[in-house]
């Protein structure tokens, strides 16, 4: 605490991002990564780029990256917003689009910097309880509010809201934003992108961090109607002209442009989780319903926080939430290769037994 702090730097709690540990031989499955590496024609657009270029300011406006986001949509160019990754992306929603005089609505259990960018920003909001079954019930959030936000899949449950439901909300709730973080949609949920030209207050946003193996550049964008975008993009410009440098810009148009790569890494992952999951149901582990790359289970004979430490002592590391105390017996954990997950179900087998 410093006597130079303003009021709003005293009041703020900041997020706590998972660990990036400089250990070496980890299973890290704490952060929801892509355990395959991005696609080789990535890495050649990054080689490319580095050079006397670099000495130029990137394109303020990302031409080059939103023509690819919008093709790989069947959408327009004016209809994508990108930033140095969805968090900064969503900070911007926040301020651009949810901040009213009524609260912004999001689930209670969801992704825990929400109510961060709210107190940065001296927005009001209320936590929507899930259900018993850690479900997000539309009725819940049909009153009025500032605007709606919640992950789909839900995060850290991984469990999805089904299309038909998110279509429901939207005929409801039409006087505020509705933003559907789509950061894990691509490991078998069905995306909300398609409703897009019928619901002028949704907003989706996504990022290559996940199913594009991206989390180093930081590339995030939003998707919506054009005036939602006019909006976001007018934050933007009150903020940092050039979010995206001249890497990440063409890595990422890179990264999108490779559908192949990005479909088989998906693919993967999901035939990973299948089996992940029935061997951690073979161990006594409940775990719910998954759409996501990581899964949350918890086991009826221990807490959470004890199994989180013991397999740390076996240098595997995995994501444990001490609040809210309803999801302190569970772990997060990211799906891994198969080798990763072995190692983990190992290690689970002997701690368990
Ligand atoms: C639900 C959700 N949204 C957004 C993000 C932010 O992703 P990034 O800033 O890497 O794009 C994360 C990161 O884990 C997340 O879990």
């Amino acid at each position: 605490m410093s006597r130079y702090w303003s009021a709003t730097v005293r009041s703020l709690t900041p997020y706590v991002p998972g660990e990036q540990p400089k250990l070496p031989n980890l299973v890290k499955l704490n952060t929801n990564e892509n355990p395959y590496g991005p696609s080789p024609r990535v890495l050649a657009a990054l080689r490319a780029e580095v050079g006397d270029m670099l000495r130029l300011y990137p394109d303020p406006n990302c031409d080059r990256l939103k023509e690819a986001i919008a093709a790989f949509h069947r959408l327009e160019p004016a209809q994508v917003f990108v930033g140095n990754g969805s968090d900064e992306v969503l900070a911007h929603v926040f301020l651009g689009l949810l901040k009213h005089e009524h609260p912004v609505l999001f689930p209670d259990i969801s992704y825990s910097f929400y109510p961060v960018y709210c107190r940065l920003y001296g927005i009001e909001y209320r936590q929507v309880p899930l259900t018993e079954s850690f479900e997000i019930r539309v009725d819940d959030y049909l009153r009025p509010n500032g605007g709606i936000v919640f992950p789909n899949p839900n995060a850290p449950t991984g469990r999805p809201l089904a299309l038909a439901e998110i279509e429901r909300l939207l005929r409801a709730s039409t006087g505020s934003a509705v933003v559907v973080d789509e950061a894990y949609v691509d490991f078998g949920t069905e995306s909300v992108v398609g409703l897009i030209a019928r619901h002028p207050q949704l907003l989706v946003v996504r990022t290559l961090s996940k199913s594009h193996s991206l989390a180093g550049l930081r590339v995030g964008y939003a998707l919506g109607q054009v005036e939602l975008i006019e909006g976001l993009n007018r934050v933007k410009d009150s903020f940092n002209s050039y979010p995206l440098d001249r890497l990440a810009i063409s890595g990422a148009a890179a990264a999108i442009e490779d559908r192949a790569h990005f479909e088989e890494n998906c693919a993967k992952v999901i035939a990973t989780r299948t089996r992940l999951v029935s061997e951690l149901g073979s161990l006594g582990f409940e775990v719910l319903p998954s759409t996501a790359n990581f899964v949350f289970a918890r086991h009826r004979g221990h807490r959470g926080a004890d199994l989180a430490a013991r397999l740390r002592e076996r240098s595997i590391i995995v994501r444990h939430f001490s609040k809210p105390p309803r999801i302190e017996p569970f772990l997060r954990i990211t799906v891994g290769t198969d080798a990763q997950c072995a190692a983990l179900i190992s290690a689970l087998r002997a701690i368990v037994a």
